[in-house]
């Protein structure tokens, strides 16, 4: 069902276009993607699951699971969430596994590759790389931003309520109006933007394999930054593939970007900032959250977050985990129970909830394929979401002149990715013109900003992964 009133956001759709699903005719608007306007017309399986034709729906919304790959005109593999709708197309729901779409697949097509020189490409067009983009064109750089996405602004397009930290954060600014703000710069400064194009590989001299508009292009950069993002995590219970288990940003994607209700009864699992924030999104937009189900035995979400469920009377269940999902095609019902310390669950306390929708929101982990396939010496550290490439203060990795920024060097927030771009934005500029004095105190400044940002309770978490993470570095000869 697409929403038509909402107390913060107005949805001006654009032109209506019909499209077309095994044959169906489907109403669509221009800028929506295809798994979205399917979901607004009630159809959630998208593909089947390839040995066991389970059916699919979309996951994450962002392009990163791959839950909701159709063919589209013919070509296979096509994430839909991220391709917006056009008139007269024709889509398939995808019944196997397909390896690479055809297109690419004969080496006539790598023969013919266009190859585009930068000075600075930066991977990714969230609030990590529009900064990096912003504050390098400071000093004269014209980054080139690659967006596999055809929106750009990354996580912040869908963040409705008012961020937190101090005035140079965009404090009590929300998070749509910041992604407008750092859009707007990044236009006036005449940057260039690739958008619809995904970065799919990372060769020796610092090229990188672009798919943009159905062709092969290498991008050859003397200086990269990967702010590639993260991915949401999923956990083990019986039906957690069903159409309807969405992470809990697929739900604010679906929801604050286009319009469109994920279902009518909702469970969140987790009670940490980002389940505790969507649930009170879904309220706003009129859906009823039947409960929060949180597996520690304390909310984790700020206070001012959660004393607004509360007081709307939304039940949050502590020590509880998820353990079924009920449905043939989608979700039916879900089973939550209590567990003990060792996280085992008490039997004879379950609870049926009927519920059409669950919403993961369990944590997130940093989006390092590419780093990884770069050959970037990698870490595992808990406190910043797992694995993470391993990078100095200048956010330099091991590879020379490749940067990352934001959630992919560690899961943190916006005002710490903003940062993180300002930071790596600067030092590619340094490697490209120089020593600076005013760009080396910009630099400091940005590095003192991010300390203060991390000094408190809730930033200890942080500081005890990047100690760590540091004194990796410095082992490995990265400082
Ligand atoms: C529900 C929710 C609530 C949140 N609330 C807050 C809050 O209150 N305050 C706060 O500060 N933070 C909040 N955050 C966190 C914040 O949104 C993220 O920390 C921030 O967006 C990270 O920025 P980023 O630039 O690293 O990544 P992203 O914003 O994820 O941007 C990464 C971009 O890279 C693109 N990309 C990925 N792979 C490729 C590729 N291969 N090729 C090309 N492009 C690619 C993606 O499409 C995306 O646009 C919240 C997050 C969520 C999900
Ligand atoms: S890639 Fe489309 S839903 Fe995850």
């Amino acid at each position: 069902m697409r929403l038509e009133k909402h107390p913060i956001l107005k949805f001006k759709r654009k032109k209506e276009i019909t499209f077309f699903y095994e044959g169906q005719a489907i109403i669509a608007y221009e800028d929506e993607p295809i798994a979205a306007a399917l979901h607004a017309a009630g159809i959630t399986t998208l593909s089947e699951s390839p040995r066991f034709h389970r059916p699919r729906g979309f996951f994450c919304a962002i392009g990163k699971c791959a839950s909701c790959v159709m063919e589209v005109d013919g070509v296979s593999n096509i994430r839909t969430c991220i391709v917006p709708a056009k008139y007269g197309m024709k889509v398939k729901k995808q019944t196997e596994a397909k390896i690479f779409p055809e297109e690419f697949s004969g080496s006539q097509i790598f023969k013919q590759t266009p190859v585009i020189k930068t000075d600075f490409a930066i991977v990714g067009g969230g609030p990590a790389g529009l900064s990096a983009a912003i504050y390098a064109s400071r000093f004269g750089i014209k980054p080139l931003i690659i967006e596999e996405n055809f929106l750009i602004g990354g996580q912040l397009i869908k963040q409705t309520h008012k961020f937190f930290g101090s005035k140079s954060h965009y404090a009590s600014t929300r998070g749509i109006d910041i992604a407008k703000i750092l859009i707007n710069d990044v236009q006036e400064r005449g940057i260039n933007i690739w958008t619809s194009s995904s970065v799919v590989g990372f060769y020796p001299g610092n090229i990188l394999g672009v798919v943009k508009e159905g062709r092969y292009y290498k991008v050859e950069a003397k200086t990269i930054l990967i702010s590639t993002g993260a991915s949401e995590k999923s956990i083990l219970f019986p039906g957690n593939d069903l159409p309807g288990v969405y992470g809990a940003g697929a739900i604010q994607t679906l929801m604050n970007v286009y319009g469109i209700t994920p279902g009518k009864k909702v469970l969140i699992l987790g009670a940490g900032n980002i389940g505790v924030i969507v649930a009170y999104q879904l309220l706003q937009a009129g859906i009823e959250v039947v409960a929060i189900a949180e597996a520690l035995p304390r909310v984790g979400a700020y206070i001012v977050h959660s004393a607004k469920l509360k007081r709307l009377g939304v039940p949050i269940f502590t020590s509880h985990t998820i353990s079924y999902v009920f449905g043939k095609d989608k979700v039916e019902q879900a089973e939550i129970a209590e567990i003990n310390h060792k996280w085992q669950k008490i039997q004879g306390t379950e609870k049926r909830l009927n519920v059409d929708t669950v919403g993961l929101a369990v944590g997130l982990s940093p989006s390092v394929e590419i780093l990884s396939q770069a050959g970037a010496k990698m870490t595992y550290i808990p406190e910043l979401g797992g694995y993470i490439s391993l990078h100095n203060m200048n956010m330099e990795t091991s590879i020379p002149g490749v940067f990352i920024a934001g959630d992919i060097s560690g899961i943190e927030e916006a005002s710490s990715a903003m940062l993180e771009g300002r930071i790596a934005g600067l030092n590619a500029a340094k490697k490209i013109i120089g020593e600076n004095k005013e760009l080396e105190r910009e630099i400091i400044k940005n590095q003192k900003e991010l300390v203060e940002l991390r000094e408190g309770p809730f930033g200890e978490k942080i500081r005890i992964g990047n100690k760590k993470l540091y004194k990796e570095a410095k082992d490995n000869g990265i400082h």
